[in-house]
């Protein structure tokens, strides 16, 4: 049909994709590179605040690293974001660094798709900009979708303190391996911050792709906390050692002891000590990735199951 031909020149791709992928997932390698050194950081960088876009890793890879992104099966160079290192964080022993990402591009699409696409996206991108969260710049928000091109798991955060209870839907989150830390990165406005720097303690329930629709009601509740854990659309069940409801369907439930907290940028940074973690289900999670990543997969013939 003509319509399909003529569609990529004048409707950008979306900016996410979300996917039903096990976890972790295996599709894509990223690895940092400093000063003729480098290290898988699959498991070991990420986002710790969207204004301004910030990584954190538990390496230091000196001053400016190079952050690239490889498809696992062909080896492909999907994506690369300069950063430029900020500050460090101490706590527990081990330390993280903080960087800021200075630049990136991707490599999903050739020439002339590539920057047309970005072009159409970011026009797109001014138009709503009082809608988008955080009134992000649109070269930033290119950036934190090459951030994405390692899918990123999605979860619910289970909070419960005497006086408040709250379940939200995250994906900026860890693991740190090299720290043993798991992050939790949270715009500071968010309804339950002051609790979780207090109680300092959360259940993550892993969600299963077949959620979704449900799991994007729960954004409501980065602003306002839940009346009572009876109003879910969905079981709850204990946590093991805290006893904070999580989701009875959930694939995986973590608890997490929180070890550190402080703002970075609009976000603040929780680091926490993982106290226990139930492998409940098998199946496929809700993931996210950059839409120019599923395209670059379907035109391998490879695309993510998309949800
Ligand atoms: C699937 C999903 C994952 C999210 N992950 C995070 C997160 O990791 N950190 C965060 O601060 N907000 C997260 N959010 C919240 C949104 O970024 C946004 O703040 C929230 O939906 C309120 O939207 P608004 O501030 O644009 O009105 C997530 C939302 C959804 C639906």
């Amino acid at each position: 049909m003509w319509k399909d031909w003529i569609r990529p020149f004048v409707r950008p791709l979306p900016q996410w994709s979300t996917l039903a992928v096990a976890s972790p997932q295996q599709a894509v390698i990223a690895t940092l590179r400093w000063d003729g050194q480098s290290a898988d950081v699959t498991a070991d960088h990420t986002v710790a605040s969207l204004k301004p876009l910030a990584i954190a890793t538990s390496l230091d890879a000196g001053q400016c690293p190079v952050l690239e992104y490889r498809d696992s099966a062909t080896g492909r160079l999907l994506g690369v974001l300069r950063l430029a290192r900020t500050a460090s964080i101490a706590t527990e022993n081990t330390s993280l660094t903080l960087y800021h990402v200075a630049a990136g591009e991707h490599r999903c699409l050739g020439w002339p798709r590539r920057p047309w696409n970005a072009w159409l996206q970011n026009r797109l991108m001014r138009k709503s900009r009082s809608s988008n969260h955080l009134n992000m710049e649109p070269a930033v928000a290119q950036q934190l979708m090459i951030a994405y091109l390692c899918p990123r798991p999605v979860v619910l955060v289970s909070v419960d303190a005497s006086g408040h209870h709250n379940i939200f839907p995250m994906d900026l989150i860890g693991p740190l391996q090299r720290s043993g830390l798991f992050s939790l990165a949270l715009r500071s406005t968010n309804v339950s911050v002051p609790t979780m720097r207090e109680a300092r303690r959360v259940a993550l329930s892993s969600i299963p792709a077949t959620m979704k629709a449900v799991v994007y009601k729960l954004a409501a509740h980065h602003k306002q906390p839940l009346a009572d854990w009876s109003e879910l659309p969905f079981p709850v069940r204990p946590s093991r050692e805290f006893g904070i409801p999580a989701v009875a369907a959930a694939l995986h439930i973590r608890e997490l002891a929180i070890v550190h907290s402080q703002e970075v940028g609009s976000h603040t940074l929780f680091l926490g000590r993982l106290v226990s973690d139930d492998k409940l289900a098998e199946g496929t999670q809700l993931h996210h990735t950059a839409g120019f990543h599923q395209a670059w997969r379907c035109r391998q013939g490879m695309p993510f199951a998309e949800i």
